[in-house]
């Protein structure tokens, strides 16, 4: 379908979490509003997070729980909208929910829920969405913009670019954000993939392959100062897990990666009492009692001799605690943006207003979302950020 030159106050570039936010909050301001996404339907990662459940918001999302070059950008969006106001939008909506785990609320149901409420609450506020429709290009007008779309020419007063990152190109994902950004002189920060898988490569992958699902409840990754504390997963290709998608996010290629197998309890200590206590088991039938059994085994074979606990001094042990406390896993990359939940990096906060979100160096045009270097944890801090920069500037456009 083609139309004429349209008129709108505001045109949003991307039909993601931030963009539907940013749009519901315009058009409760009686601004006219036109949200476009090249994709065939609306917020596609919305529908697919949360293992089909969304895990919409974290109640103790703080300005901590992100990564970006100024660590302070973050605090004002996010005191400003905040998981309460959230949680309160989706009650009103009585989509029932719960708390899986450290303040992680997602859906009883669906994020379908989530993706309904939010195209109910723009088509109360008068919100116009279009799909399938990608912008071409987009020009500064004297005043406002001029964007080229599939359907046709759109002059807008501000343009709101909420295209998110690079993850998951099969969903949506395009670098059209950070192109917009350069086009309009904004530096945009190196981007790569985060909340990803690590692979291993040559010897590192041969240790690990054959335990591709031997999974550990409770870990420590750590890379310098961060440390998560969750779930490990060995894959064919290297590690995941909850602990690794964290830890992905700070480690970099040349890093040291750290994982404390058994972060709850002093191996050390506990293998000298299994010495007194079961002088004739082997060393791999005891480490079985806290590690999975293949594990145990592997680390024997690889690493540590498996003989009778007698056979061992007491200073052995201690250095065998300690090194599991502190296993090094020297990982090659991460799977990429191909399966990665969020892009880091991204358009440099220094060149918008950390409570608009509006560019300092063109008036009338806003960043919000993921395309922004404000990256969170896994555990629905990403949405709240997603939530929180698309009203601030949702309440000014
Ligand atoms: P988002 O990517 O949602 O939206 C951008 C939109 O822009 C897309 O609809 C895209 O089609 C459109 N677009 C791109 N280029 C365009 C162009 N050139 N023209 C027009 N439109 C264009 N977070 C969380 O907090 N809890 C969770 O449970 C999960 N789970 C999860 C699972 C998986 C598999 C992934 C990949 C990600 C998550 N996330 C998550 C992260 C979360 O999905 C992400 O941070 C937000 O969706 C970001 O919202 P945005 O609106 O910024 O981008």
């Amino acid at each position: 379908m083609k139309w004429d030159v349209r008129k709108v106050d505001v045109l949003v570039v991307g039909a993601g979490a931030a963009g539907l936010m940013c749009a519901i909050a315009a058009g409760q301001r009686g601004r006219r509003v036109l949200v476009v996404d090249h994709a065939n339907k609306v917020g596609k990662k919305i529908l697919m997070s949360g293992g089909g459940r969304c895990n919409f918001t974290n109640t103790g999302a703080g300005p901590s729980n992100y990564l970006s070059a100024n660590p302070h950008f973050a605090k004002s969006a996010l005191a400003r909208y905040t998981p309460a106001d959230f949680i309160a939008l989706v009650e009103r909506h009585r989509i029932a929910y719960h708390e899986k785990e450290l303040g992680q609320l997602f859906c009883d149901e669906s994020s379908k829920q989530i993706v309904r409420m939010l195209l109910d609450e723009c088509a109360a506020a008068g919100v116009t969405i279009e799909v399938d429709c990608p912008v071409q290009r987009v020009r500064k007008m004297a005043h406002g913009f001029s964007a080229t779309t599939a359907h046709g020419e759109v002059h807008a007063e501000s343009l709101v670019v909420a295209c998110g990152g690079l993850s998951i190109p099969s969903m949506g994902a395009s670098g059209f954000g950070y192109e917009l950004a350069r086009q309009f002189g904004h530096e945009v920060l190196p981007t790569r993939a985060g909340l990803v898988p690590l692979t291993l490569s040559g010897k590192h992958q041969d240790h690990y392959q054959d335990l591709a699902g031997v999974a550990l409840p409770a870990v420590e990754t750590r890379v310098g100062k961060q440390a998560f504390r969750a779930g490990l997963l060995f894959t064919h290709r290297g590690i995941s897990g909850p602990s690794i998608l964290q830890i992905s996010s700070y480690w970099q290629p040349g890093d040291d990666l750290r994982i404390d197998l058994a972060p709850d309890q002093d191996l050390g200590t506990w293998l000298v009492g299994q010495r007194a206590a079961r002088p004739a088991a082997e060393l791999k039938t005891v480490l079985a009692d806290v590690l999975p059994k293949r594990l145990a085994q592997r680390l024997c074979e690889q690493w540590f001799e498996s003989r009778p606990m007698r056979q061992y001094r007491e200073a052995e042990l201690a250095g065998i605690g300690a090194q599991l406390a502190n296993w090094p896993i020297t990982a090659s990359g991460t799977e990429g943006y191909r399966t990665a939940e969020v892009t880091l990096g991204g358009v440099d906060t220094d060149g918008l207003s950390s409570s608009t979100m509006q560019s300092k160096r063109v008036p009338g045009l806003y960043f919000i979302g993921e395309v922004v270097d404000v990256t969170g944890w896994l555990g629905g801090y990403n949405f709240q950020w997603a939530w929180a920069s698309g009203q601030a500037a949702g309440a000014v456009v």
